[in-house]
């Protein structure tokens, strides 16, 4: 089994990041370490065989284990479904020295890690991602919490895991286009990392497309080295780790206004790059490296056609947007490759920029 380990350095807090083929295995022979209790399984795949296999090498291990199956999917992003996870903890009757697990996307991990944070005033937790974009995004950093009617992560806390386990097999069983979708988050932290990581996006473009195995742990390794520098330089977003909302501004208004049902999180992504493109040019001036970005979209399946998804019912969401500042958005502008930096842009020459 080949696997690299990345640290997220926050001093006492610190944990490693195993990356690789296989290394689920590691889930079980870590979890003595992280506590001695009972195990909080949580979940939303029972017909996935990942959590199966977790739970029963968990049990072989002698560790009792607890499971909560949660509802798929974004729109069971509420609290109702955080209360699902406290009840089974509370039911089973765990106490502080339980370790809550995560198996699944990036949904199960912002539900569960905001469970772990809040349950017992705090417990520890491991996650299993087992999409794309969950493995190099939102299992590693820290971010927790579910949406309000008003809006997307707008409760949460920042609460870092004890340890992630991303394992390129668990991919395997994910359908073809939500694998691509979780491509666009590797293309931002490429964008962001520099020219290096960009330059083997490219030349593992056909590989990457077609899940190749090897080509997909150098992609993740790569984004999560990426979020592990910055979240241990700016924890708690004030800073350097707003860079990592390249293309989330326009994205989340799309996602919003197509109510969660229309493009995925990462295809969303992909348009707001290209958005924030025209926006670096028309309201600054600036001259990106737009035919690189959306080359290296394209290569990879991603979508690009700004103009089929964004209208003005999206850039009335775009006023909505945690990023917003009263009448101007902090916007990540994506010169190239390594050169990105944020900027305050008033709402109405985003809108201008982007004809709605
Ligand atoms: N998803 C962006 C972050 O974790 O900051």
């Amino acid at each position: 089994m080949k696997s690299e380990v990345v640290r997220v350095e926050l001093e006492e807090r610190s944990y490693e990041v195993v990356i690789g083929a296989g290394v689920r295995e590691e889930l079980p022979l870590r979890v003595p370490s992280l506590g001695d209790g009972e195990v909080l399984l949580v979940h939303d795949g029972p017909e996935r065989p990942w959590p199966a296999e977790v739970k029963q090498k968990l049990e072989a291990a002698g560790r009792r284990v607890v499971e909560c199956v949660l509802p798929a999917g974004e729109e069971h992003k509420h609290i109702r479904t955080v209360e699902r996870i406290w009840d089974a903890a509370l039911e089973a009757d765990l106490d502080r020295r339980c370790v809550v697990v995560g198996v699944g996307g990036g949904v199960v991990g912002d539900l569960t890690a905001f469970g772990a944070s809040t349950l017992f005033r705090g417990v520890s937790l491991a996650q299993l991602p087992t999409t794309l974009l969950s493995m190099v995004d939102s299992s590693v950093g820290g971010k927790t919490g579910f949406n309000r009617p008003q809006g997307k992560n707008l409760v949460g806390t920042f609460y870092q895991p004890r340890f992630v386990a991303c394992d390129v097999e668990t991919l395997a069983t994910l359908p073809r286009e939500e694998r691509i979708a979780g491509l666009a988050e590797v293309v931002k932290s490429a964008w962001l990392e520099g020219e290096e990581a960009v330059a083997m996006l490219e030349a593992d473009a056909d590989l990457l497309r077609e899940g190749d195995v090897e080509a997909t742990i150098r992609a993740v390794v790569m984004s999560v080295r990426l979020k592990a520098r910055i979240v241990s330089e700016d924890e708690r977003e004030s800073g350097s780790r707003m860079l990592l909302n390249l293309g989330h501004t326009v994205g989340h208004a799309i996602e919003a206004a197509e109510e969660y049902r229309g493009v995925r999180h990462g295809e969303a992504v992909s348009l707001g790059m290209v958005a924030a493109c025209r926006v670096a040019r028309a309201c600054l001036g600036e001259r990106p490296d737009e035919a690189r970005l959306l080359g290296l979209l394209t290569r990879l399946g991603l979508p690009t056609d700004l103009e089929a998804h964004y209208d003005a019912k999206a850039s009335a969401h775009l006023v909505s947007d945690k990023k917003r500042r009263g009448a101007s958005i902090r916007f990540v502008v994506p010169t190239s490759p390594g050169k990105t930096r944020i900027e305050s842009i008033a709402v109405d020459d985003v809108r201008r920029a982007l004809g709605v």
